[in-house]
């Protein structure tokens, strides 16, 4: 690894939806806008703009229902236009970073074959041996996006597909992606060994507790950011994954997933803040709470740069490159995203000067898109987009990052 990459990410369905995939007919929003910003269609011009802000990395999803639209038919088209992407790319000089999961399945996988069923492990393995062969010149991979966010949301809210509330189910779904992962690392490594390096992109946040004073925030606040942040870390590290939830007795299940990082992709955002409340499942209340005046974002999300040190300095006792694989900000208010981008690449920088392998940062996201359970009102796109006529506009926030890039590049170079 030599280029400190500086990039934008995406995903497939966020850009693009497709009538084949599970959040389809979760969500009212896509029955009025199933194409979203229509960037299957309009990835030409939509890479161009990476040109534009001059970015050297570009991070997005295949969408797996696209390329596998029944379980037993291949869409040939659809992995033809993945592969013309990574192509423009690699004739562009932008490093290619490709997720093979991101959120959402095929409808017949969702149905037949969720997660935390065992056979899942099998279905989507049969997905990354067609995909990767195909995807030639690209070095950077991520299996799976913030699994946690997967299984919390999908299996223990139950807000998210598959709908399910069960705690036991959702383990046993875990427990498959991250043997899926392990699988797919060997997989990729086979298919390209010479260069390929592959992650999983871990969403963490910095918790703390509502009220310092009280010893059950604190508490709470503690096995919180053991298990949301720490507890993947520990079962790359061990090959046993500990499950600590309050109340309840810890369960250790093995996974087999030693060994197989090549880095370690961390998505950040935010602080949450924890609080004791026996009226609430598992006594947990959280909540987002502007302490320091950084503000809150669109999302009613914490500005708290300070928290990617945090997670950043836990990371690397990993003991491999870090890599922000997301990071940004939902607002119309330019200032605030420039203020948030400049911000959080401050923290990327001091870490690097105090000796964290830090080799990438990537700013979430190129244009406005569908924000899952927020819609199309969250606007984290450096281009904004008219969600009518398609427009994307760009907006003082890709010049600053552009400006960004040209004028920190010299001290980020070589690792
Ligand atoms: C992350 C998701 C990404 C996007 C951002 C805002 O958790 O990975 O798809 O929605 O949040």
């Amino acid at each position: 690894m030599n280029r400190f990459l500086w990039g934008v990410a995406t995903s497939a369905f966020q850009l693009e939806g497709s009538p084949y995939a599970d959040w389809t007919s979760w969500d009212d929003v896509l029955n009025g806008k199933p194409d979203v910003t229509n960037h299957y269609a309009l990835y030409k011009q939509d890479l161009l703009l990476l040109k534009d802000l001059g970015v050297n990395a570009y991070r997005f999803s295949v969408e797996w229902s696209r390329i596998q639209p029944r379980e037993n038919a291949w869409d040939h088209r659809a992995i033809d236009h993945y592969r013309e992407i990574v192509d423009i790319l690699l004739e562009n000089g932008i490093e290619p970073m490709v997720t093979l999961h991101h959120f959402t399945h095929p409808l017949w996988f969702a149905k037949r074959y969720p997660w935390h069923e065992d056979v899942s492990v099998g279905k989507f393995l049969r997905f990354v041996e067609k995909v990767v062969p195909a995807l030639k010149g690209v070095r950077y991979w991520i299996t799976f996006n913030e699994p946690y966010v997967l299984v919390l949301a999908g299996y223990f809210e139950g807000c998210t597909p598959p709908g399910i509330r069960n705690s036991s189910l959702g383990i046993r779904a875990l427990r498959n992606i991250l043997v899926s992962h392990a699988h797919a690392y060997s997989l990729i490594h086979g298919e390209h060994p010479a260069d390929s390096r592959v992650s999983v992109a871990h969403n963490m946040a910095a918790l703390a507790p509502w009220h310092r004073w009280n010893p059950f925030d604190t508490l709470l606040a503690r096995i919180a950011k053991y298990f949301y942040n720490h507890s993947l870390l520990d079962a790359f590290l061990t090959g046993i994954l500990r499950i600590t939830f309050p109340f309840k007795k810890e369960t250790a299940i093995e996974v087999p997933i030693r060994n197989t990082l090549d880095y370690f992709g961390v998505n950040y955002y935010t602080r949450v803040h924890m609080r004791f409340n026996p009226f609430r499942k598992m006594g947990v209340e959280m909540r987002h709470r502007d302490i320091d005046g950084g503000g809150l974002t669109d999302m009613g999300w914490e500005v708290y740069p300070k928290g990617l040190e945090k997670v950043l300095r836990y990371a690397s006792k990993l003991n491999v490159p870090l890599i922000i694989t997301e990071n940004g900000i939902a607002t119309r208010d330019c200032q605030k995203k420039i203020h948030y981008m400049r911000r959080h690449v401050d923290v990327v920088e001091k870490c690097i000067r105090d000796g964290i392998d830090v080799r990438g940062y990537f700013y979430w996201s190129l244009i406005d898109n569908y924000e899952w359970l927020q819609g199309l009102d969250a606007r984290f796109g450096l281009y904004r987009v008219d969600f009518k006529t398609l427009e994307r506009i760009p907006t003082n926030a890709a010049a600053y990052y552009s400006y960004l890039i040209k004028s920190r590049s010299s001290g980020l170079a070589e690792n």
